[in-house]
């Protein structure tokens, strides 16, 4: 009877010392918006003809029962579209549902799904106006789960387990795919046919591997607990809108746009975001009538424009957008003419963010 009082205490400890791990698990909230990571085609053999943004959440978590050794997962429908369809109104409610879980005690770490379209741009919205050191990651596919050798699977399970990681804390928004940990501010997709499809120029901040994160470098530009911006304060967002450079370029695009009430211009110019001669005379107009300017880049592995180099900024007062592509420009314009229409702040913005 001794002996059996003894083993039944001992099994008794065994099963309190394992308690904390079960309990010690971070929760970690996935919120879904479709894309092709809730994609689904009729063949495994079509990796590229499907549809996105069929499958829901659930069904994605139950999909990978090893997300449970990680962290106590749940999912939330937010939307369930392509990501070519976000507007401004779906990023800022967006934004406003990851603020929220972020101020939950409850909530450790937010995961995002997202078509990968616009991925790019949903991570560096959220890294300019969510304030938290909570790991929030963006993560998408490029097969659909229905496809042979899809990526979705390991891509989610890798964001969930960076997003239930004391060591993401505070490094403001990533997007994982590929195995790779890119800053979200950096991150674009760069081709759409491969599943290394998401590059930084400036390289990944780390890696993960078999639930493991390796840093190498970390953000330099100020992001979510540093940022000067904070979705609590934004219910809307300026009209900005892009006009593309190239050869033979007229004026047409960028004076319709400003007719149709754009508060700024991304112009996604060539090279170092040169303007041509025969556009010149349109900006400068636009920039008389108040319309912010605003030189990018369309080169696609990375583009920098300088100040005053190939065109006298100073003199024309416009932006240049330093090293973001078109569609980030868009985004930390719109969030910055939140605050200020100053174009000296705008320019300090676009160093600093
Ligand atoms: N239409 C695309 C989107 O939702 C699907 C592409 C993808 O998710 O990879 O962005």
């Amino acid at each position: 009877m001794n002996r059996f009082i003894s083993r039944c205490l001992l099994v008794a400890a065994g099963f309190l010392a394992a308690l904390p791990a079960f309990a010690a698990k971070p929760n970690v909230v996935i919120l879904a918006t479709g894309g092709t990571i809730a994609g689904a085609g009729a063949d495994v053999a079509k990796s590229a003809t499907y549809q996105a943004a069929k499958v829901p959440v659930d069904k994605l978590i139950a999909g990978i029962p090893t997300l449970a050794d990680v962290a106590q997962v749940r999912g939330e429908q937010v939307f369930q579209i392509a990501s070519e369809s976000f507007t401004n109104e779906h990023l800022l409610k967006l934004a406003k549902r990851v603020a929220a879980l972020a101020k939950q005690a409850d909530v450790d770490g937010i995961v995002i799904t997202h078509g990968t379209d616009t991925l790019e741009e949903t991570a560096y919205f959220l890294n300019l106006v969510v304030h938290t050191a909570k790991p929030i990651v963006v993560v998408g596919s490029m097969r659909p789960g229905t496809a042979m050798s899809a990526d979705g699977m390991l891509n989610l399970a890798n964001a969930v387990s960076v997003a239930a990681s004391a060591d993401a804390r505070g490094k403001g928004v990533l997007v994982t795919m590929n195995d790779e940990l890119n800053s979200g501010r950096d991150v674009s997709k760069m081709v759409n046919i491969k599943t290394e499809a998401f590059k930084s120029p400036w390289g990944p901040l780390g890696m993960v591997v078999e639930g493991k994160n390796y840093w190498f470098r970390l953000p330099a530009k100020r992001h979510t607990v540093d940022s000067e911006f904070d979705i609590e304060k934004i219910d809307t967002l300026p009209a900005v809108e892009i006009a593309y450079g190239h050869g033979n370029v007229g004026d047409t695009a960028y004076r319709a746009l400003a007719a149709k009430g754009a508060k700024a211009i991304i112009h996604a110019g060539t090279g170092n975001g040169s303007v041509a001669a025969n556009v010149v005379p349109a900006l400068r107009d636009l920039r008389g009538q108040g319309v912010q300017i605003i030189r990018s880049s369309h080169v696609n592995a990375g583009g920098f424009v300088l100040r005053n180099a190939e065109q006298p900024d100073d003199k024309y007062d416009w932006l240049v957008a330093h090293d973001l592509n078109p569609q980030k420009a868009r985004i930390l314009a719109a969030v910055a003419m939140t605050k200020t229409q100053d174009s000296k702040e705008l320019q300090r913005i676009f160093w600093e963010y």
